[in-house]
Parts: structure tokens; sequence; C-alpha cells
């Protein structure tokens, strides 16, 4: 069956970004001009995906005002002559059909997940998650695409997977397992750990944001228990659908940044501002500048 469906949890407190995400939805944080969220909405409609479920919490409806028509704005852009970015503006509400539940008790991960089970029903989804930036080429197919490609492959539920040094392999669910002799970019994964303690496992594999599952992963989702910081852990009921049917790990072709943590964040707003055309001898100017006056 075709993944038409993505569930983007968008319910938690940014407690990381704070005082910025008191009153802003840390996913309306922008990367340049444009909500971090956004270009997570973009990823997933130019990957097919045709109905986006937002998993949403309590005091953080300005998400759903961002994909909503704008008419008061569209309609003062319009009359001051502003069309294109009325135009713009307007293509925002037109990229994804959406539909909006709430998770009413910050459970986790899996907790939040299981949340969208009412509207994706009995068909294979994706998962996108918010601080998770995958950056692909002009041209090529966007990171969750290419895991639905390795899902219809396979016939598996594939988890985005990525190379990071093992001493911070702790901060991620772990992916213990062997490289595919026949697919270099496919995983063979043996066992799944949700951010192990250091020194408990012996693997550089990292699960990144990007997940395509099957629904056989619904009932392993309602049963199970709290587990890492007595949370609901995605990770460990796709550890249980692992030992059931089986689960791939997938390096996605692009690049990650990690725009939930603050370096991560600046990092994926410089890389963005040099992709500009219109921003990029500024911004190279701009930088030469701040590195002489603090790092010179
Ligand atoms: C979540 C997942 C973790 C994954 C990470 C990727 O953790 O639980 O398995 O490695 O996202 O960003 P979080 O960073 O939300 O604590």
């Amino acid at each position: 069956m075709r993944v038409r469906k993505a569930i983007i949890p968008v319910a938690g407190l940014g407690t990381r970004f704070l005082p910025a995400t008191k009153a802003v939805p840390k996913e309306l944080l922008p990367i340049v001009d444009k909500p971090t969220l956004q270009y997570i909405v973009e990823e997933a409609a130019a990957s097919g995906i045709e109905h986006i479920v937002l998993v949403n919490g309590r005091n953080k409806s300005a998400i759903e005002d961002h994909f909503d028509i704008a008419y008061e704005l569209e309609d003062t852009l319009r009359k001051r002559d502003k069309v294109a970015l009325a135009d713009e503006m307007r293509d925002i509400s037109a990229l994804c059909q959406i539909t909006s539940v709430r998770q009413m008790q910050p459970l986790g991960l899996g907790h939040a997940v299981l949340a969208g089970r009412a509207v994706v029903g009995d068909e294979p989804f994706a998962v996108l998650l918010g601080d998770d930036l995958v950056r692909t080429d002009d041209g090529q197919r966007p990171g969750i695409g290419q895991l639905i490609d390795a899902f219809e492959q396979t016939g598996k539920g594939q988890v985005a997977l990525m190379q990071v040094p093992k001493s911070e392999i702790e901060k991620y669910g772990a992916a213990v397992g062997t490289p595919d002799a026949n697919n270099p970019r496919q995983f063979l994964i043996d066992k799944l750990v949700e951010k192990p303690p250091a020194g408990t496992v012996d693997t550089d594999q990292a699960v990144i944001g990007r997940y395509v599952l099957p629904a056989s992963i619904w009932p392993l989702l309602e049963s199970t228990t709290p587990g890492r910081g007595g949370e609901i852990q995605l990770t460990d009921a796709l550890a249980a659908l692992l030992q059931k049917e089986g689960l791939g790990g997938y390096t996605i072709d692009g690049e990650r940044l990690d725009a939930g943590d603050k370096v991560g964040f600046l990092q994926a707003n410089l890389i963005e501002a040099m992709s500009r055309d219109d921003l990029r001898a500024r911004v190279v100017e701009m930088m030469r500048g701040v590195l002489e006056r603090f790092d010179g």
C-alpha cells in the first residue's frame, strides 16, 4: 500500500530554547525566514505525502494558524501590490491536507505517535520529527521520500540512520547490527536501544527523526510501557517490530541538521542563508567580520 500519510509530533515544550519558546512554539522558530516546521511539511509534500497529522499540545495553536489561509494578511498584501508574497502565503496552506490532533499528556514520543492512529488508520505511514532537518539537493528525492522508496522496495518498516562518533550514541536511539553487503545504504539491525547509557552498546549508527512504519506498529505502541526517562518510547515499539517482522535501517542521501540544538540551529540558519543566491555574499562578509572579531 502506498505511503500517503505522515505524523509530525509538535507537542513538545521546547525547553532547550526558553525563553524564546515561552509563547512561540519551537517549531515556528525561523531558519532564515521560514519556520522550521514548514521545511519539514515541504519535505513530506514533495515526497508524495498527501495528508499530515500534526500531534499538538496546549497553547501551540499558532502552528495550525501557520498552515491555514490567512485571509486578512493576503488581502492586505494584494492591496499593497505584493502579489507574489500573497501567493506565497496562499501556497503554504495548499501544501498538504493537515489534520491536527491533541496529545493530552506529555508521555513520550511513542505516545505522541499513537495519538495519530485514528487519523492514519490501517495503512503504512511516515513519521517526521521537527528537530531534524534533512537537506537534499534541488531536484533530488527528499529525505522521507528516500525512506518511503526503501519501505516500498523491502516491504519492511524503515528508520533513518546516521553515523555518529561512538561517544555520542547515548544521545540517540542506537542501532546495533551490520551493513548490508548488497546495499550500502541499508543496515541490518539486530538491536535497537533508546539512548543507551555510555559503554553499554557498541555502535555508531544513530536513529534520526525519519521513519516509515507499517500499520502493525499500532498494537505494539499500545502495549509499550514507559522506558528511558519514564516515557513511552517510539524506539521501544520499533524494537518490538524488529523482533516480530523485521525493520530496516536506511542512510538517507542528504545532510541532517539538528535544529533542536542551539549551535545546530545556528548552523542550519547559516547553511540555509548561504544556499540562497540573494544572501550568500552578504552572509560571507558578515561571517568574516564576526570571525575576525571573536576568533582572530
Ligand atoms: C528522538 C528519538 C531518538 C532519536 C532522536 C533523533 O529523541 O527518541 O531515538 O535518535 O529523536 O533526533 P529526542 O531527540 O526527541 O529526545
